[in-house]
């Protein structure tokens, strides 16, 4: 069976407001339903949901998609489990699907691996005296290393392998497990003589191992390579374990290292994760978010804990998540203020936690300088009540009224057009063509008949809007049978979060679509050829200019046509 067969006959046997309604309250709102969005922080509800369009979209943060998007955002699962979970409850058969070669079916061998490489280093720590002292000596409790299913990968060169290979796995998974490489003299265990830290996924499996040199070796610590399994961008140290604690507390603790985070859990702190050794990314906010929009950064307040801080604080902004930050002194690390200091002096410190506003002022070096850079963090930010919130704040905290400070921002002004659209430099020279080229990709979205009409009228690589452009070359190839399914099918987030916008909020007289097509096209394909022949004029151009005049008198007449009569004529 193939796979748009098997999604449509399982969105065919789910209503989304039923579905969606097992998860969050949703209230009747005229044709659609409403409630307060579980994918951001919000006091009055912008989320919707269609019976008619099966879709949802939050006017507040821009999420959508279908019922698929929306279990995948809120259970945090990857499509094939989405598949699975939604098959299973539309009681659809997925006996008669193939995954792709087998894909499933392999990721269940490779965890199978991981936790037989878990079981052995656990068991290699409890023999090993060099490994217990090391552990020890950096304070950590019996009880943590059970919780963290600490181990130690002894100082044997193929000892792992050789384990996996009597336990009957073959070569060729092993090989892509991570936890083995080839080096010139044959086959080795990756992690040698290391203390191990098992990284998890949310449902708790492991997925690899992060090694700490118990001597001088090189690297200190050693990450798995990415796998199958193993994306280090989108993993988090710890998240598992601290998840229903983050819910409760309602917010996030990120740090900077694996014994960071188990020293907070050791002294009380059970809601703390930290990245791989890599700066926070997108990645890391979409696991993230499930389970809080609100996080305290605890970084050293030595010259990289405070870059990294400026960049997490961006990139946290961007994605709507509130943040605050807490410095620890010079040098210190939570694991050894903890281990210096103790919980009580600890929570004294979170409890003075700075805002955002409040840290990057207080930044050493130009005030001005500071004042802009907190600007561009704010104009970062998708959700707009959120940047309402941290103008008024700055504009409090800095003493600059608050239209000087919006004054300063980029993207203001194509912002109130068009919501969260990135724009590249040359969009934005040409960029009043951005109400017709949504109008017409909302045309698409409402009457996916007039697609054909559409695309063959335009350029579509002459689009200004980088977000539009990109839904319209994708969606192109499939122009003949395109409806929301298939949209959906196609696009990425950005793009499901536009169409699902205009879905359920068009911004043109319907009635009228036809004339509001052709008027657009018209505009769109005169400013075309307007730049081209004055360009032509400044060179000089006589030949040039004469045949794109002649082009311009086509396009006229092309345009005129009505759409209608078009389809009539080809059908
Ligand atoms: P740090 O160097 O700050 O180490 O790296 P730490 O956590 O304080 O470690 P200890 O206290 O010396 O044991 C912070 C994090 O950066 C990653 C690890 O995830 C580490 O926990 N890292 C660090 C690496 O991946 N490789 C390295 O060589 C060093
Ligand atoms: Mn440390």
């Amino acid at each position: 069976m193939k796979t748009d067969r098997v999604l449509e006959d399982i969105k065919s046997r789910l209503d989304i407001v039923e579905f969606v309604s097992d998860y969050i309250e949703l209230k009747k709102s005229g044709q659609n339903y409403k409630a307060n969005c579980p994918f951001h922080a919000e006091k009055t509800p912008s989320f919707m949901v269609s019976r008619s369009k099966q879709i949802f979209h939050c006017f507040g943060c821009g999420d959508g998609g279908d019922i698929f998007g929306f279990v995948m955002k809120y259970e945090n699962l990857n499509f094939q489990e989405a598949l699975k979970m939604l098959a299973k409850k539309a009681g659809v058969q997925l006996s008669g699907y193939r995954f792709e070669d087998g894909l499933a079916e392999k990721k269940e061998r490779l965890y199978a691996i991981q936790k037989e490489a878990l079981n052995t280093f656990a068991a290699n720590l409890k023999k090993s005296k060099t490994a217990l002292a090391y552990l020890d000596k950096r304070g950590v409790s019996r009880e943590m290393t059970d919780v963290f299913f600490l181990g130690y990968a002894d100082k044997g060169r193929k000892a792992l392998y050789d384990h996996l290979k009597a336990k009957g796995f073959d070569d060729s998974l092993i090989m892509q497990s991570g936890l083995i490489f080839t080096g010139e003299s044959g086959l080795h265990d990756v992690f040698r003589n290391r203390l191990m830290f098992p990284i998890c996924n949310i449902q708790g499996d492991a997925i690899a191992f992060g090694g700490r040199a118990i001597d001088e070796a090189m690297p200190k610590y050693l990450n798995s390579p990415e796998t199958l399994l193993f994306k280090k961008s989108e993993t988090l140290y710890g998240l598992n374990a601290a998840k229903d604690e983050i819910r409760k507390k309602g917010y996030v603790m990120i740090t900077e290292g694996y014994l960071d985070v188990i020293m907070c859990c050791m002294h009380g702190f059970l809601n703390v994760v930290a990245p791989l050794g890599t700066a926070l990314t997108t990645g890391h906010l979409q696991k993230l978010c499930r389970f809080t929009k609100k996080v305290l950064l605890v970084f050293d307040s030595d010259a990289a804990g405070i870059a990294a801080a400026k960049r997490s604080l961006s990139i946290l902004y961007e994605h709507g998540f509130r943040s605050k930050i807490l410095l620890l002194p010079e040098g210190d690390d939570p694991d050894s203020f903890l281990r210096k200091s103790g919980s009580r002096a600890f929570q004294i410190k979170l409890s003075k936690s700075e805002s955002m506003v409040d840290f990057i002022l207080r930044l050493k070096g130009d005030r001005s300088d500071n004042v802009r850079t907190a600007i561009g963090i704010i104009d970062n930010a998708k959700d707009l009540i959120l940047r309402e919130e941290l103008f008024k704040e700055l504009a409090e905290k800095s003493g600059i009224r608050e239209a000087v400070l919006r004054g300063e921002t980029k993207r203001y002004e194509q912002r109130a057009g068009i919501g969260s659209e990135r724009l590249g430099a040359a969009a934005k020279t040409a960029g009043f063509l951005y109400d017709e080229e949504v109008l017409l990709l909302s045309a698409i979205v409402a009457f996916p008949d007039r697609a054909p009409y559409i695309f063959a009228n335009l350029n579509v690589d002459r689009v200004c809007n980088p977000v539009v452009r990109q839904i319209l070359q994708e969606i192109k190839p499939s122009a003949e049978r395109l409806n929301m399914n298939t949209m959906l099918g196609i696009l990425n987030d950005e793009g499901k979060a536009l169409i699902t916008r205009l879905s359920l909020n068009p911004g043109f007289d319907i009635e009228h679509v036809d004339n509001n097509i052709r008027d657009c096209l018209r505009k769109m394909a005169h400013c075309e050829i307007e730049e081209k022949i004055r360009l032509a004029k400044t060179a000089g151009d006589l030949r040039l200019l004469n045949s794109l005049l002649a082009e311009k008198q086509k396009i006229t007449s092309r345009c005129d046509s009505q759409p209608r009569r078009e389809d009539e004529r080809t059908a």
